[in-house]
């Protein structure tokens, strides 16, 4: 009797749970996947006092986003493929020129979902920029391979840019929440430098403290006024 009772008390327990849900549901999906990580947002900063990308070697994963942050200058984020460096890739991500100009209190973004875990090859479409460097790699394999992308781009004559923003999205962070400092601010109202000052009166000294040396090999020149005539062309002179 009293096994009875335990048992239909479990019975009635059971019943009251709530029902597995069907084989396919999210809910089965949750349960049986490894964890979820974490999407990051991961800055890079573009351009600033010099031309570059920093930093210049990322390793992300799909879904994260890289949120390219624009300082001094006007640059892009254009992909190439690894054999054609300084070149818009068909098909390629794209951010257009996004300048930053002293005295500007934001910061233009461009945030680029990464869609592959291959290595992606982005470089700086303003002028000559790509030639000096200013290039990275997403999910490179190796540090070798920054190295030959770099090297490969240096060595190009010209860059070619793209047309139209693709890839991501345009946005603006407040300059306080950058991830750089900008270049000093260049003050155009700021007075000229002040003139070179005149010769210090005591600049002849090297001269007289290395006369003891000469002397001993030339005493007479040692010996005469205190801007002497080279004997070699004193004749050539007179
Ligand atoms: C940025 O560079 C592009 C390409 O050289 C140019 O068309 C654009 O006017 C520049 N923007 C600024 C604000 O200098």
């Amino acid at each position: 009797m009293r096994l009875l009772l335990v048992s239909t008390a479990l019975v009635a327990v059971v019943t009251a749970l709530p029902k597995p849900k069907a084989a396919h549901s999210q809910e089965r999906d949750i349960i049986y996947r490894p964890a979820k990580r974490q999407a990051k947002v991961i800055p890079v900063v573009v351009g600033g006092p010099q031309d570059t990308f920093v930093p210049n070697s990322v390793t992300a994963a799909v879904g994260d986003i890289i949120q390219f942050q624009f300082a001094n200058g006007n640059h892009t984020v254009s992909q190439s493929s690894a054999d054609i460096a300084c070149t818009q890739l068909e098909g390629g991500v794209y951010s257009g020129h996004i300048p930053f100009v002293d005295a500007q209190t934001d910061v233009g973004t461009f945030n680029m979902p990464v869609t592959t875990a291959e290595p992606m090859f982005l470089f700086c479409a303003t002028g000559p920029h790509c030639q000096e460097g200013q290039v990275m790699v997403l999910n490179p394999t190796s540090g070798q391979q920054v190295l030959d992308y770099t090297k490969l781009s240096q060595a190009t004559t010209k860059s070619v840019d793209g047309t139209t923003a693709v890839g991501g999205t345009a946005a603006r962070i407040a300059l306080t929440a950058a991830a750089f400092s900008p270049a000093p601010v260049q003050d155009a109202a700021a007075p000229p430098p002040a003139e070179a000052p005149p010769a210090p009166a005591e600049s002849a000294a090297p001269a007289a403290s290395s006369a003891p040396a000469a002397a001993s090999d030339a005493p007479a020149a040692a010996a005469s006024s205190a801007a002497p005539i080279p004997a070699v062309l004193t004749g050539i002179l007179s």
